[in-house]
């Protein structure tokens, strides 16, 4: 599928998605991802961060809320970055482009770059990585939160005759490539790769590998999200902490 058919499949899931964003619980993110991103930036203050497929720019408003001195959050569908330009700040800035080309930035700029639900959507997400590495300083960090390579297989809930669940099913682990699904009612394309294929490509990039974060519930984030209870079981999500030294 083509770089423009994925982003009109963007474009057509943006608005449900914003109100979503805006106005629904956002489980997984905030009780499930957030914390871990959170810790994994450390002490933002002051520094230049870069969130590729920053969306309609929700976590580039938590850093900047947080104390970094620049925000660069890039997406290409057209909607989300009008979406995130209404609610910037002053240390924001929001624009259009593509996160596997990033010849808009000339060379070791960033303290930080940030891929939050971003690699998962790539055709190319090795030259994002690529691009990040030399976009950052030495010393900078890129911290990548992705769909589960378990998870981005093929696979579903077993469930009983009662509509339990038993368990997940995983096939097709080593088939590479294209998984179309429906978000929100709205097509959606995915690419799954394996995990050696993801910690291959970032240390070709020449990032070390600090952490590999598996994020699960705790008791607290469950009494507030019941809905990630399954979340115990089977991981849906992985934190990659990488740095260029
Ligand atoms: C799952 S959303 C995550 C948005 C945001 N990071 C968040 O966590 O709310 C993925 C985003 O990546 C964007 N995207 C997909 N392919 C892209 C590309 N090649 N370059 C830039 N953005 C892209 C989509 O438009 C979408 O906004």
């Amino acid at each position: 599928m083509s770089q423009n058919n994925l982003n009109q499949q963007w474009q057509n899931l943006a608005d449900p998605w914003i109100k979503e964003m805006r106005e629904g619980s956002n489980a997984n993110r905030k009780g499930l991802l957030d914390p871990p991103m959170l810790e994994a930036c450390g002490n933002i203050n002051g520094k230049k961060i870069l969130d590729c497929g920053c969306g309609e720019g929700r976590f580039s408003r938590m850093l900047a809320k947080r104390g970094a001195a620049n925000v660069l959050g890039i997406d290409l569908c057209e909607k989300m970055i009008e979406a995130a330009r209404e609610l910037k700040s002053e240390a924001e800035e929001y624009r259009i482009a593509d996160v596997q080309d990033l010849s808009f930035i000339q060379g070791e700029e960033f303290d930080l770059a940030i891929s939050y639900l971003n690699q998962c959507d790539l055709p190319d997400f090795i030259a994002n990585t690529n691009e990040v590495f030399r976009i950052l300083k030495p010393g900078g960090k890129f911290i990548i939160a992705n769909l589960h390579p378990m998870r981005s297989a093929v696979g579903c809930w077993l469930k009983d005759d009662n509509g339990k669940k038993k368990h997940v099913v995983l096939d097709d682990y080593f088939a590479e490539g294209q998984r179309h699904w429906k978000m929100m009612g709205v097509e959606l394309t995915n690419f799954h790769r394996t995990l050696a294929t993801y910690t291959k490509a970032y240390s070709d990039a020449g990032f070390s590998i600090e952490r590999i974060i598996e994020p699960t519930a705790t008791a607290e984030m469950i009494d507030i999200y019941p809905e990630l209870i399954d979340e115990l079981r089977v991981p849906n999500f992985i934190i990659y902490i990488l740095s260029k030294n």
